[in-house]
């Protein structure tokens, strides 16, 4: 099992740890604070990566952060890497640093929500012999001033939702046929405060709330990373949703600069990293890929709050959810000739 301990554990310790880490989730501030990435890796006895030589892995959000830490710990597991964002200069900068460690990399400089660049990246992907056995979704951004992209969709559901969606369609032949696929989705534990409504997901100029509109968006996520397992674990694809706590990375210093205070007690980049690279190993094997949603290698409930329950089934609300992806990306529509 996935969060089973060393074996030279007592059953009383294991007890211990677990209702430890049960009181540290009650609180809320201590679960999603460096304290809790700390107490959970020493009283759990937490084994290190596996080796992940033979596998190729795309990290979107590379330049920075939770994205760039991901993708420096999957390369030291021995991963092969497809490294995406922005900035061009962080990117080769970071290329530079994975190839002195011996594995391969290939960069791709690219705006997740140009629906274009990102075709061709999978184009690129595609032709590529070593294939793909795994995603990481890390590019994200709180953005508190409304904007759209070129086609006309609100930035934050056009970033967190609707890029991950279309990329990781392209890509889907390509994961179905590895053995083993893993698809890692970087949400927030900021989802918590919102329930899954697709009438409010897209916000407008009129009432656009950077907050608001970035948890409902990773709200989505939630729903849209067990939608893959759904569709498509069968095939050996497993999609896992995590969220890293507060890690301090430049993101949450920018976009939220009152939190950044919170100094010492927020993650190190690689301990808001360390769940999303353990899941993209496959160590989770299939525990939690249908439902919930994982922090510290613990799948954990997806509602603390009542009001924030789905109305109706979560496939039904999953269902809902892919097709307005797909109609929002023009993605429902027949190739034309
Ligand atoms: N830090 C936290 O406490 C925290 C908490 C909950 C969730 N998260 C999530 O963790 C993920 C990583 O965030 P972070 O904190 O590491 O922030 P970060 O340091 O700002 O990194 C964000 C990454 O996403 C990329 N990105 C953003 N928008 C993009 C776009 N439109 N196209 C391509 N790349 C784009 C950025 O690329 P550029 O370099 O080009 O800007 C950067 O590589 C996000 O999904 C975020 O929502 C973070």
């Amino acid at each position: 099992m996935p969060t089973k301990p060393s074996r030279t554990w007592s059953t009383g310790h294991h007890v211990a740890a677990r209702a430890l880490d049960a009181a540290l989730e009650a609180t809320i501030v201590a679960s999603f604070s460096r304290v809790g990435a700390v107490l959970r890796r020493a009283t759990q006895g937490w084994p290190p990566v596996a080796s992940m030589e033979g596998r190729t892995i795309l990290v979107t959000g590379a330049s920075s952060g939770i994205g760039r830490a991901s993708a420096l710990a999957l390369s030291r597991a021995g991963a092969d890497l497809w490294v995406t964002g922005r900035d061009e200069g962080r990117l080769e900068e970071l290329a530079e640093q994975i190839r002195a460690g011996g594995t391969t990399v290939h960069t791709a400089a690219l705006d997740v929500t140009d629906a274009e660049r990102v075709d061709d990246l999978a184009r690129r992907i595609s032709e590529d012999a070593a294939g793909l056995s795994g995603i990481i979704h890390s590019a994200g951004a709180l953005t508190h001033e409304f904007a759209t992209n070129a086609q006309g969709v609100e930035t934050t559901v056009a970033t967190h939702v609707l890029a991950p969606f279309r990329l990781t369609l392209r890509l889907a032949p390509l994961l179905r046929a590895a053995t083993l696929s893993t698809i890692v989705t970087v949400a927030s534990g900021g989802m918590y405060t919102e329930r899954f409504d697709l009438s409010r997901l897209e916000m407008g100029p009129g009432d656009y709330d950077g907050v608001k509109a970035y948890a409902r968006a990773k709200r989505a996520q939630v729903l849209l990373a067990h939608e893959w397992s759904r569709r498509w674990g069968r095939d050996g694809v497993r999609s896992y949703v995590m969220h890293p706590g507060w890690t301090d990375t430049p993101g949450l210093a920018t976009s939220l600069p009152t939190f950044h205070r919170l100094g010492p007690l927020l993650r190190r980049v690689d301990e808001g990293a360390d769940t999303a690279v353990w899941l993209a190993s496959g160590a989770a094997g299939e525990t939690g890929t249908t439902s919930g949603i994982w922090l510290d290698r613990r799948a954990r409930g997806e509602y603390y709050l009542p009001w924030t329950r789905p109305r109706r089934s979560a496939q039904a609300d999953g269902d809902e959810l892919w097709r307005w992806c797909e109609r929002r990306s023009g993605l429902d529509l027949p190739p034309t000739q």
